[in-house]
């Protein structure tokens, strides 16, 4: 990331009145949160997504499922958010019209204090019913999880008996309407989209940048890696969200002493 590119990058953030953070697993990195596509770390280097994210495999296999994102809540809820997750609360903090949208299913963002937060691929933390959907409420996260979870039977709904599935979205299934239509009214009528951390090839999540972009709103990107949305990009920050967003939010506002 040069100076330049950065100083471009924060006026235009500075003179945005509505931002969107478009977020994706590479924010949640450096809290210790796998991605899904980075080489030998990503989860689906190591594991199959038709054998775990989709309802035909939580049916054939519900304990395995269970069990799979179990251990991935265990991890969550022991990780902190990083400087990344709190630059973009600080974001939202200096310009109250600020709009993340995130696909992560973490509660890294909340966490760190965000509080316009729309979710595109759901929570690990809103398990439902698959019969009749009611919410389902968790235990504490397992403690003592084996890598990749076990099996670990689901548990019923107090309501019908049904089993209980992850509250996130599956591969083959819609994304959850109002969010998405928030996202899309949000990205349609922003004057900045920056995306943060996303491999950008899942749709219809990935539209997003390519909403704003479309009603003319200028986008700029950070992350380490090229990716497809490098050509839409006006401005590509290179670089870790970690450094990369605090500096980005410092250069922007440097009266508040950055990250607020
Ligand atoms: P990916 O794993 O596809 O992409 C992660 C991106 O983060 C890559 O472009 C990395 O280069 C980048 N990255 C890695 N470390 C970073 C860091 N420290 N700072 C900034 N960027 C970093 O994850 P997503 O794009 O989020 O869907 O994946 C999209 C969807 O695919 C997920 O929501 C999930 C998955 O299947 C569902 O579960 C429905």
């Amino acid at each position: 990331m040069t100076d330049q590119l950065r100083a471009d990058a924060a006026r235009l953030l500075r003179e945005a009145r509505a931002v969107v953070v478009f977020t994706g697993a590479g924010i949640s990195a450096e809290s210790g949160v796998a991605t899904f596509r980075d080489a030998l770390t990503g989860l689906w280097e190591r594991y199959d997504p038709q054998q775990l994210a989709t309802a035909e495999a939580f049916h054939a296999a519900p304990d395995l499922v269970w069990g799979w994102y179990e251990w991935r809540r265990a991890l969550v809820s022991r990780a902190r958010p990083n400087a990344g997750h709190h630059a973009v609360a600080a974001i939202e903090a200096h310009a109250p019209s600020t709009v993340v949208v995130t696909q992560n299913v973490d509660d890294l963002h909340e966490r760190a204090g965000t509080r316009a937060l729309v979710r595109l691929h759901g929570s690990l933390f809103a398990p439902r019913c698959v019969r009749c959907a009611a919410p389902a409420s968790l235990p504490p996260p397992p403690g003592d999880t084996p890598e990749g979870g076990g099996r670990i039977p689901p548990p019923s709904c107090v309501e019908c008996d049904g089993p209980v599935r992850p509250g996130v979205v599956w591969f083959g299934e819609s994304l959850p309407e109002d969010q998405l239509a928030a996202a899309v009214r949000a990205a349609s009528t922003c004057d900045l989209l920056l995306t943060v951390g996303t491999s950008a090839v899942v749709y219809p999540a990935a539209e997003i940048p390519r909403v704003a972009a479309r009603h003319g709103a200028p986008v700029v990107q950070v992350n380490p890696y090229e990716t497809p949305l490098d050509a839409l990009a006006d401005i590509n920050l290179r670089g870790p969200a970690g450094q990369v967003l605090p500096a980005l939010v410092a250069a922007a506002w440097p009266d508040a002493g950055g990250a607020r």
